[in-house]
């Protein structure tokens, strides 16, 4: 299969294509990002690499940082961590606080923010020195060690976050939240201040592609079983209230951000990321979901 002609046509196709979503704005350094950057990454397990547009160029991972997240927190406990937080769809948008309210402060799964701000305390209360221990994380899995936050980013999202600490708050008073809420929006907001390229977050998923092993040595980072839970958390809850519609068009697992990333995996097969800032009204990159339905489209690649 000639992918990289394949790349070149969706990027042709979608050039030209009327979108009408909005760059993010609440995080206020987030809305300074150009519109119009574009990149796409494939990367497959037996035939390698292939690209366009602005594949290199760091943008703020956002939400992509919650299964970065959940993978540390999963290898660290087992079961148990799933008593704090479930695995199911919400349903709802996600920085939504409806449910818990009459869920008791269990947030329905890891992907929306209340999820990611137990698992965020989890990791606090487990780790000797939880930004160091995560930004290494990121850096063992990539084999890249100049990934870092974005200081702006980390600053803007700390003096705007208070949907997130409303959250804390709730979760908090329901015994759900073990530390002080300062230190896990701190801890939270600075995993999702992380900026990487489409070029790193594919190579960063390949181990939930590659049953749970990085490509570039075969070190086996994370059981298989684990990686199985984990592409099923993204399949059907990466997208929030858009997982359902994300699983119809594209059919892969995947999570998204609010910097305009989203990254999906076949497993087996490849990890793809793609950018494109302008999200759509549920918060995920317009383009990016086209070019992702457009790659399964015409490779006859996806899980389904
Ligand atoms: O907590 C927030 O609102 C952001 N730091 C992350 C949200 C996000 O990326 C949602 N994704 N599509």
């Amino acid at each position: 299969m000639n992918y990289q002609q394949i790349l070149n046509e969706i990027k042709s196709e979608l050039s030209s294509i009327h979108y009408t979503g909005k760059v993010a704005s609440y995080i206020p350094e987030l809305a300074k990002i150009k519109p119009d950057k574009f990149g796409m990454h494939l990367h497959c397990i037996n035939s390698g690499h292939y690209n366009f547009g602005d594949h290199i160029e760091r943008f703020s991972i956002q939400s992509i940082s919650k299964v970065f997240a959940l993978t540390m927190a999963m290898s660290l406990l087992d079961d148990e961590l799933f008593k704090r937080v479930d695995v199911e769809p919400s349903g709802d948008p996600f920085n939504s606080l409806v449910q818990l309210e009459y869920e008791n402060g269990i947030p329905r799964n890891p992907f929306i923010n209340a999820g990611a701000l137990v698992i965020s305390d989890i990791l606090i209360s487990l780790l000797k020195e939880p930004k160091k221990d995560f930004l290494n994380f990121i850096h063992e899995i990539t084999g890249n060690t100049d990934i870092d936050i974005n200081p702006k980013v980390f600053l803007s999202e700390k003096s705007y976050s208070y949907r997130n600490a409303a959250l804390l708050n709730l979760m908090k008073s329901f015994g759900n939240i073990k530390n002080d809420i300062e230190t896990v929006l701190d801890f939270y907001i600075y995993q999702c201040s992380i900026a990487m390229s489409c070029k790193e977050l594919s190579t960063a998923f390949m181990i939930y592609a590659n049953g749970g092993k990085r490509l570039f040595d075969n070190e086996q980072i994370l059981s298989s079983r684990k990686v199985k839970r984990i592409n099923a958390i993204m399949q059907t809850c990466g997208f929030y209230d858009e997982a359902g519609e994300f699983s119809y068009r594209v059919g892969l697992p995947g999570k998204s951000g609010v910097g305009g990333g989203i990254v999906a995996v076949h497993p087996g097969q490849y990890a793809v990321a793609v950018w494109s800032p302008p999200l759509n009204p549920k918060g995920n990159s317009e383009l990016g979901m086209h070019a992702l339905e457009r790659l399964t489209t015409l490779t006859g690649l996806s899980i389904f």
